[in-house]
């Protein structure tokens, strides 16, 4: 969508993954959707290097309305979990120099049953715009049919535009048009800044493992679509929860780097080991994903259980992802020739080559001829920055 925003994948974080939809603020204070856990959030994103790691919008996902639109047919916030209201939640978010996402759904009513935004697509835009709201992400349930679900996500994107206020557009329009008919990305990317194409994350490796097999299976018809101001999004980063190793961790945060995913982290950063932050906030690891030439890497070769990944870069630079998927044994070497890199331009007639993660390593220079090996851990990721000489 061009709208001026977006032209990098989107930063930030959102609440589903980690906080789902507990509303019970009595037994669960601190864990319920309110506006303490996002201006809590709001505050630790700014204080703790999450802001300079580029970390900018803090998104509200399901489960914030009241179960009734007020009297002038407006959405509005569950007073007792939001007494101050969202206009007042996105004023404190931007006094600490942070964005606000929320959440709204194309049919008559969300996932979790609150109202939906059928039949209200200008008058919601324009709630969220005079609110202040920064992100708009638009789930796909209860629309009724696949030419309504496609109507709706116009129609809404339409809406946000005559605002006037610059507002990123998060669809799920392909992801809910999938089991009915085959999306059309060209329109989609017309419409919105990013979009889901697959299921839910969930904190697993298994999830992480179908996510990264599903957009390789689809490459062909995803990758290129993407690029500034329009992503496919392989949805929220679990990295600092409780279902994944170190290496599955490192893996999702080198993967979402080569498919120039949106980064919405789903955790609680209040409560977050040193590990899982210095991962999260690897300069590195997050220039690959930003970097301004906006191109989604792709799945080059699976060579028994290893993958090789690479992403064009700017300056013709390329990054490259080994990915470990045995679950027996130990380490394990994947040996790569440099020629295959790039089409053959990315280490010719020279590169110097850089490993990033799971911990940085100068590998210098080497030629067009020359093959690497490099060691990757069960379920574990090496990502490499090789640049031309
Ligand atoms: C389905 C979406 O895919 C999730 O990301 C989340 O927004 C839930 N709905 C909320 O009900």
């Amino acid at each position: 969508l061009d709208n001026g925003v977006a032209r990098t994948p989107p930063m930030g974080w959102l609440h589903w993954e980690r906080f789902l939809c507990g509303t019970d603020c009595a037994a669960e204070p601190e864990r319920c959707v309110s506006e303490r856990l996002f201006t809590e959030m709001a505050d630790v994103m700014s204080a703790d290097g999450w802001k300079e790691a580029g970390y900018e919008f803090v998104c509200i996902d399901d489960c914030w309305m009241a179960p009734t639109r007020d009297e002038r047919g407006r959405l509005r916030a569950d007073p007792r979990r939001f007494p101050s209201g969202i206009r007042a939640l996105a004023d404190y978010v931007h006094s600490k120099g942070l964005k606000l996402g929320i959440y709204s759904d194309v049919g008559s009513r969300t996932c979790a049953g609150f109202p939906g935004s059928y039949g209200h697509y200008e008058l919601d835009a324009q709630t969220f715009a005079s609110w202040g709201v920064d992100l708009l992400k638009f789930d796909g349930c209860n629309a009724g049919s696949p030419g309504l679900l496609a109507e709706g996500y116009r129609n809404m994107s339409l809406a946000l535009n005559k605002t006037g206020r610059p507002i990123v557009y998060s669809c799920e329009w392909p992801f809910y048009l999938r089991p009915m008919q085959q999306p059309n990305y060209t329109e989609i990317k017309q419409y919105c800044n990013h979009w889901r194409n697959f299921y839910d994350v969930y904190d697993s490796w298994n999830s992480i493992k179908s996510i990264v097999e599903w957009t390789a299976l689809h490459q062909d018809s995803i990758v290129k679509i993407a690029g500034p101001g329009g992503w496919n999004d392989p949805d929220m980063l679990v990295i600092g929860n409780f279902g994944l190793s170190w290496e599955q961790a490192v893996t999702q945060m080198a993967m979402w780097a080569i498919m120039a995913a949106p980064l919405f982290m789903s955790n609680d950063l209040r409560h977050m080991k040193p590990e899982a932050k210095w991962l999260l906030q690897n300069k590195e690891a997050i220039a690959i994903n930003q970097d301004p030439l906006g191109k989604q890497g792709y799945r080059i070769t699976k060579d028994k259980n290893f993958e090789l990944w690479e992403r064009p870069l700017s300056d013709r630079a390329y990054a490259v992802a080994v990915l470990n998927q045995q679950e027996i044994g130990g380490p394990q070497n994947f040996t790569f020739s440099l020629t295959f890199l790039g089409n053959g331009l990315a280490c010719n007639p020279a590169c110097c080559i850089q490993q990033l993660l799971p911990t940085s390593r100068d590998w210098g220079v080497h030629s067009w001829v020359s093959s690497l090996s490099v060691e990757v851990n069960p379920t574990g990721t090496v990502l490499l920055k090789v640049a031309p000489l």
